[in-house]
C-alpha cells in the first residue's frame, strides 16, 4: 500500500460489489415509509475506515460509490431524503488520504453542505471518533449501518464502540479482516485482540497444529461470539473469495432476521462473472462451487450446501424442513431458507435421509438422517 492511493485488490473489488448490492437494498428499506406509514426520523451510515476515495487505477472508493448510488437511487422519489434525516459519516486517520477524500467528494458532488443529505468527513482515529460522531449526528434510537473496513487495522474496541452500536435498536455492522490478521496480532500485539474481543478471557491462542483454515474458522467463530455478546442477535461470517488473489473475511452483525435475509439476497445477486464467490469458512475442503451452479443444468445441488445440511443433521438427526431452513439462513454464510428443500430432496434420492410424511414436502415435514451401513 503506498502512502496515498493503492491498487484495487480483487478481494476489495468483490467486497465493493457486495456493498453496492446491500446498500441498494438497505437505503429504501430504511428510508421509505414503513407499511404502516411510519417515516424513520433519522438513518445513519458510518464508514469508519473510509480511505482516500479512489484507487490507483481510477476506481472509486467506498465513500464515493455509497454517496453516489444513494443520490441516484431508483427509489429516490420515495425515500424522503433530507439533511436532517439522512447522514453519512466518513472517518479517515491518514491526513493525506483524508484530504484526498474530501477533494474527491467535493469534485464529484460539489459543495457537500448543499447536498440533500448530511455528509460528515473527519480526520482521526475510528476508535475515538465513532461514538462521538454518532452522538453528534443524533443517530441513536434510529437505524445505523456501521462499516469497519480496516483490513488489517481493526483496533476498534468491542466495548464501548461495537457494543454501543449493537445495543441500538436497528443497527447493523460489517467488519472485515484481511488474511493473517488474527495470527499476526496474536504474536505481536495480544492487547489488540483483548480490545477486539472484549477481554483476554474471550480468546485463546491458536493451536499451532491446526491448519491455517482451521485457525481462521476458530478466530471468526470467536469474533462472531463477540458480536453476539455485544448485542447483535444475528451474526454471519463468510469469506469473500475473488477470482484471483487473497480472500477477505467478513463478519456481519444484525439485530433483525430481515437484515440477514437482505445480506444473503445481496450475495446471491452480486455479479460473479469473474469467478468471485462467497464461502462458508466452516466447510472444510468442500469444492466451493460458484453461486450460479446451485441448480446447474445437470441438476447438481451445491456440495457446500449438502455438506452443511449433513453436518446439521449429524447434530440433530430428526428435524423439520422449517427448522433446517432457519438454521441455513441464520447459521450458514450464504444459504437461504428456501435452499433446504432442494438439499433434502437430493439427500433423500441418495438414500441418506427419510422425509415424513411421504408425498408433498411442506415446512412441517420431518427430516431424519439415516444411519450409514
Ligand atoms: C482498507 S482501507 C478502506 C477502504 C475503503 N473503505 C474502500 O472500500 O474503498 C482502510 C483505510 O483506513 C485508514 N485507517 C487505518 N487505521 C485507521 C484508524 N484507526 N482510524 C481511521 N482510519 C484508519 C487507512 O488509512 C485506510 O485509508
Amino acid at each position: 500500500m503506498t502512502d496515498l492511493l493503492w491498487k484495487l485488490e480483487p478481494a476489495t473489488a468483490a467486497k465493493h460489489r457486495l456493498y453496492k448490492r446491500y446498500l441498494d437494498a438497505w437505503w429504501p428499506i430504511m428510508l421509505q415509509p414503513t407499511p404502516t406509514g411510519y417515516l424513520r426520523p433519522r438513518v445513519t451510515y458510518l464508514d469508519a475506515f473510509a480511505g482516500p476515495g479512489r484507487y490507483l487505477g481510477g476506481e472509486v472508493g467506498s465513500p464515493v460509490f455509497v454517496l453516489g448510488r444513494l443520490l441516484t437511487h431508483g427509489s429516490l422519489s420515495r425515500m424522503h431524503l433530507s439533511r436532517e434525516r439522512v447522514r453519512l459519516i466518513f472517518i479517515e486517520k491518514n491526513q493525506a488520504r483524508y484530504d484526498h477524500l474530501v477533494a474527491e467528494l467535493t469534485t464529484r458532488f460539489g459543495d457537500l453542505d448543499s447536498l440533500p443529505v448530511t455528509v460528515v468527513v473527519r480526520h482521526g482515529e475510528a476508535a475515538q471518533l465513532t461514538l462521538p460522531l454518532l452522538t453528534a449526528a443524533r443517530a441513536w434510537d434510529n437505524p445505523i449501518l456501521a462499516v469497519f473496513d480496516s483490513w488489517g487495522n481493526v483496533n476498534v474496541p468491542l466495548s464501548p464502540v461495537i457494543t454501543s452500536i449493537a445495543r441500538n435498536p436497528s443497527s447493523e455492522a460489517i467488519v472485515t479482516f484481511g488474511p493473517n490478521w488474527f495470527s499476526r496480532r496474536e504474536n505481536e500485539d495480544p492487547g489488540q485482540l483483548d480490545d477486539v474481543f472484549g477481554g483476554r478471557q474471550y480468546w485463546r491462542a491458536s493451536d499451532p497444529d491446526q491448519s491455517p483454515g482451521e485457525r481462521w474458522r476458530g478466530w471468526l467463530n470467536t469474533y462472531r461470539a463477540a458480536l453476539r455478546r455485544a448485542g447483535f442477535t444475528y451474526q454471519l461470517q463468510f469469506m469473500v473469495v475473488p477470482g484471483t488473489g487473497q480472500p477477505l473475511y467478513l463478519v456481519f452483525g444484525s439485530k433483525h432476521e430481515s437484515g440477514v435475509e437482505a445480506m444473503k439476497a445481496a450475495m446471491w445477486t452480486v455479479d460473479d462473472s469473474d469467478g468471485m464467490r462467497f464461502s462458508d469458512p466452516r466447510v472444510q475442503g468442500a469444492p466451493a462451487i460458484g453461486q450460479l451452479d446451485l441448480f446447474s443444468s445437470s441438476g447438481v445441488v451445491d456440495q457446500e450446501l449438502l455438506e452443511l445440511v449433513h453436518q446439521h443433521l449429524a447434530d440433530k438427526p430428526l428435524t423439520t424442513l422449517e427448522e433446517l431452513g432457519r438454521w441455513l439462513l441464520l447459521e450458514t454464510a450464504r444459504w437461504q431458507s428456501k435452499d433446504a428443500k432442494a438439499a433434502v430432496v437430493h439427500l433423500r434420492d441418495e438414500g441418506q435421509v427419510a422425509i415424513q410424511p411421504s408425498g408433498r414436502i411442506t415446512k412441517s415435514s420431518t427430516i431424519r438422517l439415516l444411519q450409514g451401513p
